[in-house]
C-alpha cells in the first residue's frame, strides 16, 4: 500500500515526546513489510542543523495567506527505506527553537496543513492512506473533505491518531482568516477553533494508542471534553497499542551500557550497569533496590505521588532513587531539595541525555511510572526489555502492557496499583521491595518481562488490517 504519515515530530529529526518515537519507528517497520511509505514533517530548526546536507529540493509551493502568499520548499531525504518530506519555511519553522508554544501555532500548523495536501497533490498523488497524528494535523482531514481546492484527493482515506487528548490545539476564532478555507462549525468546540476536534470529526477512522485508553476516552475524567464526540465516532474508533523499536532498544547490543546482557545473563549484566549508574549519580549501598524514572516532569506523570512517597522511603533507608528529565520548575525544585537532603541515596539529573536514559533502563532494579493517565507509554516497555521491572498506575497503556505481580501464582512482569493515591503507590513500591529480597522470584519476573514482545510486529499488523479495510 502507499501510505503517507504526517506529524509534527519524529526521531531522529525532532522530538519532544513519545509521538516522535512512534513516527520514528512505525513507518520504518511498515516499509520493511513492503509498503511504500512517506512521512511529511515541518522542517524544524533541529533538522536544518543536523540533516540539511542530506535534503534534496523537490518542488516549491506557494500557500495562500490572508495578506500574502507564503513560500514552502518541499525537500526530500531518503531515510531507512522511507521517503521523508520536509516542509521548509524559515519564518514558520526553521527559525524557531521550539516546536510548539508560540502565539501563532494555529497559523503555523494551518500553513503546514495546506503544504501537506499540496505536496500530496503534486508529489504523492497515488497515496491511498493518509495517517495523521495529533492536533497539529487535525485540519488536514477537514480540508480533504470540505475544501474544493483538494477535490482531486478525495479518493484518499484518512486515519487520525490521538496520542494524548490533553493537547488539542485550541485557538481563538480570529484565526479563521489565516486558515484559508471556509468556516464550518465542525472546526469549533466550546466557542474556539479546536484542531483535535476537527480531526476527530472528519477523519475516516480515528485511533488512539492503547485499547484501555480508548475505553477511558468515553469518559469525561479522561477525555478533556471530547467524550461525546468520541461516542459519536464509536463505530470508527479503535485502540492499537504502540510498539517500540526492538533494534534500537536491545540490552545485548546497546553501546551506552557498561556491559551488554541477555535474559540469560541479566543478573551479572545488571550488576555491572547498576554499579556504573550509581557512580554516575554518586549513590551508595548497591544492596538497596534502585528505582529509576525517565520522564517529562509534570503532574500528569504522577510526580505529586512520587514527591509524597519516595523521599520518605529513601529516608527510611530501604531504597535508592534516580530521576532523569525536565519540566515543571516546582517539581524540579522539590526534587533538588530531596537530593540535597539525601545525596547518597537520591539522584536527579534535570535535562535529557539519551545515554543516561539507557543507563537507567539498564542499571535500575525497578522503573517507576505512576502516571495519572497514560495513553500508551513507551518507557515501561523499554524498561521491561532491559529487565527492569516497572511499577505503574494501572491506567491506559500501562494497564495493557504490565502484568502486575501475583504473590500466590508468582505471575507478572511488574507491579501495579489501581487508584491514583499516594498510599496505593506506596503499597506497590513496598511489594516490589519485598520481592527484591527474594532473588529467585525477582529473576523469574525479570526474565519474563524481557521475553515479552513489544516490537511493532503485532501492532503494525493491526494498522495494516485497518488500512486494508478502509481502502475497501
Ligand atoms: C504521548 C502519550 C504517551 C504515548 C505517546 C506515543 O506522548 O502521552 O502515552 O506513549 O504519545 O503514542
Amino acid at each position: 500500500m502507499k501510505i503517507t504519515f504526517v506529524g509534527s515530530e519524529a526521531t531522529p529529526f525532532a522530538k519532544t515526546g513519545g509521538l516522535a518515537d512512534v513516527l520514528g519507528s512505525l513507518p520504518l517497520y511498515l516499509a520493511e513489510r513492503g509498503h511504500q511509505i512517506s512521512l511529511i514533517l515541518p522542517k524544524h530548526q533541529s533538522i536544518i542543523k543536523r540533516f540539511n546536507d542530506q535534503c534534496e529540493p523537490v518542488i516549491t509551493l506557494h500557500i495562500e495567506g490572508p495578506q500574502h502568499e507564503s513560500y514552502a520548499g518541499i525537500q526530500l531525504m531518503k531515510h531507512q527505506g522511507i521517503d521523508v518530506y520536509f516542509v521548509d519555511n524559515e519564518y514558520y519553522f526553521g527559525l524557531r527553537p521550539q516546536l510548539y508554544g508560540d502565539y501563532d501555532d494555529g497559523e503555523r500548523y494551518g500553513f503546514f496543513a495546506h503544504a501537506v495536501l499540496k505536496t500530496i497533490e503534486k508529489v504523492l498523488p497515488k497515496t491511498e492512506i493518509l495517517h495523521l497524528n495529533d492536533w497539529q494535523t487535525g485540519l488536514i482531514p477537514y480540508l480533504l473533505k470540505y475544501d474544493a481546492k483538494y477535490q482531486s484527493l478525495n479518493h484518499i482515506k484518512s486515519v487520525f491518531t490521538i496520542h494524548n487528548i490533553a493537547y488539542q490545539g485550541r485557538f481563538s476564532k480570529e484565526l479563521m482568516p489565516f486558515l484559508n478555507t471556509d468556516y464550518s462549525n465542525v472546526l469549533e468546540f466550546d466557542d474556539v477553533i479546536n484542531f483535535l476536534k476537527t480531526g476527530i470529526m472528519t477523519a475516516d477512522h480515528v485511533t488512539t494508542v492503547s485499547p484501555t485508553y480508548k475505553d477511558q476516552l468515553q469518559h469525561a475524567y479522561f477525555a478533556y471534553g471530547m467524550q461525546g464526540l468520541l461516542k459519536l465516532r464509536e463505530q470508527s474508533f479503535s485502540g492499537i497499542i504502540n510498539g517500540i523499536d526492538f533494534n534500537e532498544f536491545n540490552p545485548s547490543k546497546d553501546n551506552a551500557l557498561k556491559k551488554s546482557y541477555t535474559a540469560k545473563t541479566v543478573t551479572a549484566g545488571k550488576k555491572a550497569n547498576k554499579k556504573d549508574l550509581m557512580e554516575t549519580f554518586g549513590l551508595k549501598n548497591p544492596n538497596l533496590p534502585l528505582f529509576g524514572m525517565v520522564s517529562r516532569i509534570t503532574e500528569a506523570k504522577g510526580f505529586d505521588l512520587v514527591a509524597d512517597i519516595i523521599p520518605t522511603l529513601v529516608e527510611k533507608g530501604i531504597m535508592n532513587f534516580v530521576l532523569l528529565g525536565s519540566g515543571d520548575p516546582y517539581f524540579e525544585q522539590t526534587f533538588q531539595y530531596f537530593k540535597d537532603q539525601y545525596p547518597d541515596h537520591f539522584g536527579v539529573y534535570f535535562g535529557y541525555s539519551d545515554g543516561m536514559a539507557r543507563q537507567i533502563y539498564a542499571g535500575a532494579d525497578y522503573f517507576l511510572m505512576p502516571s495519572r493517565f497514560e495513553p500508551c507509554g513507551l518507557a515501561q516497555m523499554i524498561s521491561m526489555r532491559y529487565g527492569t521491572l516497572p511499577v505503574v498506575h494501572k491506567t491506559g497503556g500501562l494497564k495493557d502492557t504490565v502484568e502486575p505481580f501475583n504473590e500466590y501464582t508468582l505471575e507478572g512482569t511488574g507491579f501495579g496499583f489501581d487508584t491514583y493515591q499516594a498510599d496505593d503507590l506506596k503499597q506497590a513500591v513496598l511489594s516490589a521491595i519485598n520481592v527484591f529480597g527474594n532473588q529467585e522470584t525477582y529473576k523469574l519476573l525479570q526474565q519474563r518481562a524481557m521475553q515479552e514482545d513489544f516490537s511493532w510486529e503485532s501492532s503494525a499488523h493491526l494498522y495494516e488490517q485497518l488500512y486494508q479495510s478502509l481502502r475497501g
